[in-house]
């Protein structure tokens, strides 16, 4: 082909078009949106609708969704359209997690660990869970209120440092204790600016320093032990998975990624699941016939109504209410808008859940809508969706129904006509703000 032959014009990049934004000054939706991101997304979704624009501090200019439509525009977008959103919980857990890749490397990461997360491995971990839940409930008091969510907390952490870790012994003592004050401190701190040097070590960006430097010397230990193991190439944990497992080009994850996925792991898989149970309690406390029903069920071994109540504990009390992309192709056409390069586009989660078409009177807490019938996959969304969907999943669930299980096999939980907790932001997670309070009898089995 002649080079002088006219070559045909790229296709033009549309106009941008935003969507209406906040007249509130940029300072105040700042403050707003740290006090209290719930409320003034709340706020922002009755004012102007689905699709919304906020200015906040960290984020710069992000546009706010809260339709399925929408929401399925965005899960099914190609990554190379929508990165990551920046920053985003690898200024915590480091270069090697999956939340710090994009593009093809997170393509190759998701791959490398969805067999130990797939039905098949999961079920291996069962065990686990039910053994350290019936530890932890051995301990409840009897016709006292208590929090459950120290409980959960500690089921969930032991359960990731065990089936994830492969953690025994002293090594899982001591991961036991340094983990969760990293966990607690590191999710207040993921969503506020970095500061440019950390100023030692006893303040809070020094003490995460220190704190991964012991979780460093427990891992090599770990990864030691693993290897020497002469059962290591049959051995289950995540670990062990991770150190078997090659890239398509036959090559390993390096040392440094797999110290920083697995604290990953832990991060993004232990406060959530923990604040869900919480929710879970909160909630069958204050519904006699649904936990009734749930009692009766848990003697079988049927799960269909546990399942649903675990459905409609996640759409009511929505521990993660957000999860973001950001614009890297020049411009992103989102329904009528088009949304420039740089931009966060945040699904709001728990807005979603609150839609009244894909849950008639959503503010009512009815698992009976989810028995025999899906929930709409783009509405009913709290492990987010597309390539970034939560990678736990299936974990997550296997564990909520065997705590559940086990719970309610061994107690008889109180019901009562107190108003419903309030919300509590952990910084990442919410929680009922009591703690997911119960008073509970053991049950003469
Ligand atoms: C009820 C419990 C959980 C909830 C509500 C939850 C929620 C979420 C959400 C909303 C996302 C973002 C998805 C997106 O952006 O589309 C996510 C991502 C993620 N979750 Fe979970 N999660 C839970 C449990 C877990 C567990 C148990 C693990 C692992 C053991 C885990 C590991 C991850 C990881 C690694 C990602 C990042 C995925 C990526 O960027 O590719 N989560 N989760």
């Amino acid at each position: 082909m002649s080079t002088t032959e006219t070559q045909p014009a790229p296709p033009a990049v549309p106009a941008v078009k935003l969507p209406p934004a906040s007249r509130v000054p940029k300072a105040l939706q700042g403050a707003a949106f740290w006090i209290s991101r719930r409320w003034i997304v709340q706020q922002m979704a009755r004012r102007h609708g689905d699709i919304f624009l906020l200015n906040v501090p960290v984020y710069g200019s992000m546009v706010v969704v809260a339709s399925p439509q929408l929401a399925k525009q965005i899960f099914t977008t190609s990554p190379e359209v929508l990165g990551n959103i920046q920053p985003n919980l690898s200024r915590l857990l480091g270069s090697g997690s999956v939340f710090a890749l994009d593009s093809d490397e997170h393509r190759q990461r998701r791959r490398l660990l969805a067999p130990p997360f797939h039905g098949k491995s999961i079920k291996n971990y069962e065990t686990i869970i039910e053994e350290e839940t019936l530890r932890e409930i051995a301990g409840w008091p009897e016709g006292t209120a208590f929090a459950t969510l120290p409980s959960t907390m500690r089921i969930t952490l032991n359960a990731i440092l065990r089936a994830v870790f492969g953690a025994e012994g002293a090594e899982l003592d001591e991961l036991r204790r340094i983990l969760p004050p990293w966990v607690t401190l590191g999710s207040r701190l993921a969503t506020l600016p970095k500061p440019s040097r950390i100023y030692g070590r006893y303040s809070p960006w020094g003490r995460l320093v220190e704190w991964r430097r012991r979780y460093d010397v427990i891992l090599d230990k770990l990864i030691e032990d693993e290897r020497a193991d002469p059962n290591f190439e049959k051995r289950t944990d995540v670990l062990a998975l991770m150190l078997r497992s090659t890239y398509e080009d036959g090559s390993r994850m390096s040392r440094k990624d797999i110290g920083d996925e697995l604290l990953t792991l832990l991060a993004a898989g232990h406060e959530t699941t923990a604040a869900t149970l919480g929710w879970a309690f909160e909630r069958l406390s204050r519904h006699p016939e649904v936990l009734a029903a749930l009692a009766t069920e848990a003697d079988t071994d049927d799960n269909e109504l546990r399942q649903a109540t675990i459905l409609e504990v996640q759409r009511t009390k929505t521990v993660i209410d957000l999860t973001g992309r950001r614009v890297t192709a020049p411009v992103f056409e989102l329904g009528d808008w088009v949304i420039p390069q740089g931009y966060s586009i945040i699904v709001g989660i728990s807005r979603m859940h609150a839609n009244a078409d894909a849950f008639p009177d959503p503010d009512r807490f009815d698992p009976q809508r989810f028995v025999g019938s899906k929930p709409p996959s783009f509405a009913w969304i709290p492990f987010g969706g597309g390539s970034r969907r939560c990678v736990g999943a299936v974990f997550a669930n296997m564990e909520m129904d065997v705590v559940l299980r086990t719970v309610l096999r061994h107690f008889t939980i109180e019901t009562t006509t107190a108003p419903g907790e309030k919300w509590h932001s952990r910084g990442v997670a919410y929680t009922p703000k009591d703690g997911g309070k119960i008073v509970v009898h053991r049950r003469n089995r």
